[in-house]
């Protein structure tokens, strides 16, 4: 799972998601039937933007390589993109995150596909809690427990 930055609950603990989006996230996961110690969770930038700001360009370019090391290292099955900057930068692509939600990605480093779904952030999740959106995130992640079926 990879989100977009640190916020100041992970900017004081030192480890992504553990505030209010990252217990989202652990409904999440649970939901999925799986152990927050089973999959990996990162950010795109390894520090906080001030005032919880939208990352710059020159950011991601200078945080995405520690990403990429962390992708290269886990080697994970499928990642789940969430929310849009992390979209963005691993499908590169500026499709809005609403149109990419629910539809298989891949990244694809050095001739070493990974399958890539994009869904919401769960901090949108819990601004937007609507049967809608609630609905949207649970099929996206049905899709990857269908892959990770397929796969094992
Ligand atoms: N939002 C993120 O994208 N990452 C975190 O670690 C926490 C909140």
């Amino acid at each position: 799972f990879i989100g977009e930055a640190p916020g100041a609950d992970e900017d004081r603990v030192g480890r992504p998601f553990v505030g209010a989006a990252g217990r989202k996230l652990d409904d999440i996961i649970a939901a999925m039937g799986f152990a927050r110690s089973e999959v990996y969770i990162a950010n795109l930038l390894k520090a906080r933007p001030p005032r919880n700001r939208n990352p710059l360009p020159d950011e991601i370019a200078d945080h995405a390589p520690f990403l990429v090391g962390q992708i290269r290292a886990i080697r994970p099955k499928v990642i789940v993109a969430l929310g849009r900057p992390s979209a963005h930068y691993l499908l590169q692509t500026s499709t809005p995150i609403s149109r990419l939600r629910g539809v298989w990605g891949r990244w694809e480093d050095e001739g070493w596909p990974v399958d890539v779904m994009p869904t919401f952030h769960p901090a949108f999740l819990l601004r937007q809690y609507t049967p809608e959106v609630r609905g949207q995130v649970w099929s996206d992640m049905q899709q990857v427990i269908s892959r990770l079926q397929e796969l094992s």
